[in-house]
């Protein structure tokens, strides 16, 4: 169950993480922390590229870290920005690939919760692995 003693943890350890942010290009550190169903939390941060396509949201980085061990059941994830800003459409994607239900808690840098969604209403009708299948043939 999703306390808010969890919720606070996954907006303090996203804006602990947001430190390393590599965002010279915008000036725009973004900290996120994804708790597995496992009960690891993963973080990460945006980190950006000279060739500005090339950079990676810090949500997508936490999801990356936590798949590549392993994890692919995701509770909550917790994205702290200095305004409180939304998780890119990209980022929403690759939520959506683990599942709809995920909580997403976006925050500022003062702790203070903007929204509260799931990854399901940010991304109403997202094609999703079962979209394949029905394409077969
Ligand atoms: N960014 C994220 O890390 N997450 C988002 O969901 C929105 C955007 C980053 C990408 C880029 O480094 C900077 O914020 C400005 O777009």
């Amino acid at each position: 169950m999703l306390t808010d003693e969890i919720k606070a943890q996954l907006i303090q350890t996203a804006g602990e993480a947001r430190k390393w942010a590599y965002a010279p290009y915008s000036n725009y550190p973004v900290g996120a922390a994804l708790l597995s169903t496992s009960g690891r939390i993963y973080d990460g941060v945006n980190v950006e590229n000279a060739a500005f396509p090339a950079t990676i949201c810090a949500e997508r980085v936490a999801i990356f870290k936590a798949v590549s061990e392993g994890e692919r059941d995701f509770v909550a994830l917790a994205v702290v920005t200095a305004n409180g800003g939304s998780p890119c459409g990209f980022c929403r994607q690759v939520l959506a690939e683990f599942g709809l239900d995920t909580a997403v808690i976006i925050a500022d840098v003062e702790g203070k919760t903007t929204g509260e969604t799931t990854v399901g209403e940010l991304l109403p009708g997202a094609f999703r692995p079962d979209d394949l299948e029905r394409g077969e043939g």
